[in-house]
């Protein structure tokens, strides 16, 4: 029909800029923690870290549950420091970035919602417990 032509241009040059500072404004992605913490150690498989994208070296880890495994790597576990070596860093950022590299090696792992969020800070404390245990002679 004979709709007037809307100026679109403005919208393409301003919403970009508007997704950007919402971003910045929102909480981490998985993606972003990566980036900034693991991917020191996990991008090349540096130390024995199981390698980003690494299919086969996940799959054993996939298998364990994501509570679980969310919670040995941010207890600590050989060779993997705690809380990816950054002590400021939140358990739900750190889930992000756990969920975020196996999803990167065929997981379907999702960001945690607030029911697996318990799930995973339970798994923690029952980590917690067995790290003390070990360190006490
Ligand atoms: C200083 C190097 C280093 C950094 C930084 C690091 N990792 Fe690791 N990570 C390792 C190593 C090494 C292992 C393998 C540990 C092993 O099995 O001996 C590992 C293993 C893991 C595992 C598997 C744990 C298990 O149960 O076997 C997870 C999950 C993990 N890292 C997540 C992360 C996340 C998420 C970050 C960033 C927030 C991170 N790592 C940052 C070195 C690192």
């Amino acid at each position: 029909m004979g709709a007037k032509r809307v100026p679109v241009f403005a919208c393409l040059i301003t919403a970009p800029a508007v997704s950007a500072w919402a971003a910045a404004a929102a909480a981490a992605t998985g993606e972003e923690v990566y980036r900034r913490t693991c991917a020191a150690c996990h991008a090349s498989g540096a130390a024995g870290a199981p390698k980003f994208g690494d299919k086969q070296a996940w799959s054993k880890l996939i298998k364990e549950s994501q509570a679980t495994l969310t919670a040995d790597g941010y207890v600590g576990i050989r060779a993997m420091p705690p809380k990816g070596g950054d002590p400021n860093l939140g358990l739900e950022d750190f889930a992000k970035a756990v969920a975020y590299m196996a999803r990167a090696a065929g997981a379907d792992w999702k960001d945690p919602d607030a029911a697996a969020m318990k799930r995973i800070a339970a798994a923690v404390e029952r980590a917690q417990a067995r790290a003390a245990k070990a360190t006490k002679k």
